[in-house]
């Protein structure tokens, strides 16, 4: 047996080839911040931007161009709105409801993932609420999650993703979906979110730190691959429509093992610090633009029908090229 005979030239190393990206695959995330007439760029991630409402026609139709079809939301609201309770994370006119109704708007065929989490509205810049000890505050950082989701549901929001990591969140906010009339719309959960480093540049993008402490107590330790299916059992038990692996491409094995494990759709989520590393990467030289393909064709044949990527506004391009 000679593998090199099917390897020989482009025709017939595509009629074999096994996994094929398409702007179908893949979510592009967006950040919505408060304030007028914005587009920055992120410090720590070159070539993202942050979007005032007002400049959104703008954003939207740089989407079209780039053939952009599915995005999640992620939402920056003032400083001086951020309290205890997380309330601009469920006002009605809060930054991300404002932004799905614009964005509605504007283009009525664009897919609306929001991202369901406290950690951009909250003072303290967690994901979850504390007793005095220390311990989660499970019951309050539920409802105030379902909130969340069911005020994102009223503005139009197409799915909803949480990534906080509180145990039973896809049941509760499943309740409280279907209570409030939105049965048909799923929920994509975190499942395994990994307490990851690789979260930095977005902390910087979203201005999420946490004030104290770090996500741990939460988030899964990167060690643990049995534990990540545990959890990716528990999410499907709650009844989640996807379930998500988070980081990407250092998790690899659990997005394979999870695949095997289930019969939902798995999305995969290359962070930040993934992609900041790979455009500095690609920037300096280091590396050949191809490797940004690369790095999402074997998230793909990993297991991943959905991949959560910076990277979306220049797939189309990549794709003309390296496929
Ligand atoms: C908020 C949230 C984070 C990311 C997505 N939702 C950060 C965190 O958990 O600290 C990370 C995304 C990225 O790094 O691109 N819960
Ligand atoms: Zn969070």
């Amino acid at each position: 047996m000679l593998p090199t005979r099917l390897r020989k030239n482009e025709k017939i190393r595509k009629l074999i080839r096994e996994t094929r990206l398409s702007m179908d695959d893949v979510v592009y995330p967006v950040f919505v911040i408060e304030g007028e007439n914005i587009k920055e760029e992120i410090p720590s991630m070159k070539g993202q931007y942050r979007y005032s409402i007002d400049r959104l026609d703008e954003a939207v139709e740089g989407f079209k161009v780039a053939g952009i079809e599915y995005i999640i939301l992620f939402g920056i609201p003032d400083e001086s709105k951020k309290d205890g309770e997380a309330t601009p994370a469920f006002a009605d006119d809060g930054i991300v409801q404002q932004a799905i109704r614009k964005i509605k708007a504007l283009a009525p065929d664009m897919y609306i993932i929001g991202d369901v989490c406290l950690c951009e509205y909250k003072a303290d810049g967690h994901c979850c609420f504390f007793e005095e000890n220390g311990d989660i505050k499970r019951d309050k950082s539920l409802d105030t999650l379902c909130k969340v989701a069911v005020s994102q549901a009223k503005a139009g929001v197409d799915m909803i993703a949480p990534s906080d990591m509180m145990d039973g969140h896809i049941a509760a906010l499943r309740n409280a979906l279907d209570t409030a009339g939105f049965e048909s719309i799923p929920i994509m959960g975190y499942s395994a979110k990994f307490a990851s480093t690789f979260y930095g540049p977005f902390r910087d993008a979203a201005d999420s730190a946490p004030a104290f402490g770090d996500r741990r107590a939460y988030q899964m330790d990167p060690a643990n691959g049995k534990e990540a299916l545990k959890e990716v059992e528990l999410d499907i038990e709650e009844g989640a429509d996807i379930v998500m692996v988070k980081p990407a491409m250092p998790y690899l094995d659990v997005l394979s093992q999870a695949k095997d494990l289930s019969f939902l759709p798995m999305a995969a989520y290359q962070v930040s610090g993934e992609y900041a590393m790979i455009r500095t990467a690609v920037d300096e030289g280091l590396l050949d633009e191809r490797a940004i393909f690369e790095s999402l064709i074997c998230i793909k044949r990993a297991g991943a029908e959905i991949i959560i990527t910076y990277f979306a506004p220049i797939l189309k391009k990549l794709l003309a090229k390296y496929q």
